[in-house]
């Protein structure tokens, strides 16, 4: 499957319209009518094989059927949901919406996968079936269990799965993979301690829950020192406390609560670092006799890029960008994806693109380069082109 330079160039042009519009409205976790509204719309006019809109409430799944006769069915996944926070990047495309924003480069990466989608339906140059999935709430949502929930890998006959984010720091036209955990778990938590409230000045007819939320804080980080491998990381972070009452120093309160986050690499140390936690918080309460009553809070699974897909990944991103600008080896990092989800469901990859020098992720000076589009869409179409057409994997 080839693209020649100018039809690229014009449908990268698009992408990039599509993107600023998406940019300017952006929504929320589920509730995302007007980008779903649009990428339905688009995906209809393209003339793919099946549109299905509604799933996980906005999710919308494409199927591409290949001209080349049947063969494997592999999944493209974008996510197209924004932030709650305010965007400051004085753009002319800027949000319209108060308080929302696409501060992590959804509106471009559902804009990618529609141009993709574009080429796909055009050209059908490939063998087996092609599932484009747009999916909502990624942003502590969860969006990608529930359309699991709701059936979509079975449905579709969905045998691999690819994602891709954008990456800043990274030059653009460059890619970064790595095989195994690329993100972390992520967990979160609050204990509540309750004890016995009294006079501060008669602290043995208490029973002073603010102590034992100061040794169960530095007694938890003994779980990430001294009962995990050091090389197999693990951040356990309180980040709240509340209890008691500036106006009234001489009062010992009955409860307070502190809560935080914890991240891991590895489902067996997550697992591990949730039994230990369990056991270190309740002791350490009861040893100065009070009580913890722990709200755990399961996050996102920890991302697990498949070696084999891997594989598949780099190459089609080589073949693109050429090997010298595929990073095989990009270090993971202790943010979570819900990609993780599928990951855990069907083999598959996800690959990072290169957004250049721009703001972090989540930053509200942060915007998707749209010069990075042409290469995230080359590499959609390499992918399937490698691993539809059989020169990538077996
Ligand atoms: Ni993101």
């Amino acid at each position: 499957m080839t693209v020649d330079a100018s039809s690229l160039a014009s449908l990268a042009n698009q992408a990039k319209e599509w993107r600023r519009t998406i940019h300017q409205y952006p929504e929320l976790l589920f509730d995302l009518p007007k980008t779903s509204a649009l990428v339905t719309e688009k995906l209809t006019e393209f003339g793919c094989d099946e549109v299905v809109a509604g799933i996980a409430k906005t999710g919308v799944i494409a199927v591409i059927n290949g001209s080349n006769g049947p063969g494997r069915t592999i999944a493209l996944r974008c996510d197209m949901d924004a932030l709650p926070m305010a965007e400051q990047t004085n753009l002319p495309y800027a949000s319209k919406v108060e308080n929302m924003m696409h501060a992590c480069g959804h509106d471009g990466h559902t804009a990618m996968l529609l141009a993709t989608a574009k080429q796909l339906a055009e050209t059908r140059d490939f063998v087996g079936k092609a599932v484009l999935i747009f999916q909502p709430a990624e942003e502590g949502g969860a969006g990608a269990r529930v359309m699991i929930e709701e059936g979509v890998l079975d449905r579709f006959g969905i045998e691999e799965v690819y994602g891709m984010h954008n990456q800043p720091g990274l030059a653009v036209g460059s890619f970064a993979i790595r095989s195994g955990a690329m993100m972390a778990g992520g967990d979160r938590f609050v204990i509540t301690i309750n004890g016995k409230g009294g006079h501060a000045a008669y602290p043995h007819l208490a029973r002073d829950p603010v102590l034992a939320g100061a040794q169960m804080i530095v007694a938890l980080q003994a779980i990430a020192s001294r009962f995990t491998n050091p090389f197999d990381p693990v951040v356990l972070s309180a980040t709240f406390m509340e209890g008691g009452n500036a106006g009234a120093l001489n009062v010992i309160p009955a409860a307070i609560r502190i809560g935080g986050t914890i991240r891991t690499m590895n489902a067996e140390t997550r697992k591990m670092v949730e039994e230990r936690f369990r056991e270190v918080a309740t002791s350490n309460a009861r040893a100065l006799g009070c009580e913890a009553v722990i709200d755990w809070r399961p996050g996102y699974p920890v991302t697990v890029n498949d070696p084999e897909k891997t594989k598949v990944a780099a190459q089609a991103a080589s073949a693109v960008a050429g090997a010298d600008r595929v990073n095989t080896d990009w270090p993971a990092t202790m943010g979570s994806e819900d990609f993780s989800y599928m990951l855990e469901k069907r083999p598959g990859a996800m690959i990072w693109l290169g957004n250049g020098d721009s703001a972090d992720l989540h930053n509200p000076a942060y915007d998707f380069n749209d010069d990075a589009i042409v290469h995230g869409v080359r590499y959609w179409l390499s992918l399937v082109d490698q691993r539809l057409n059989g020169t990538a994997g077996e």
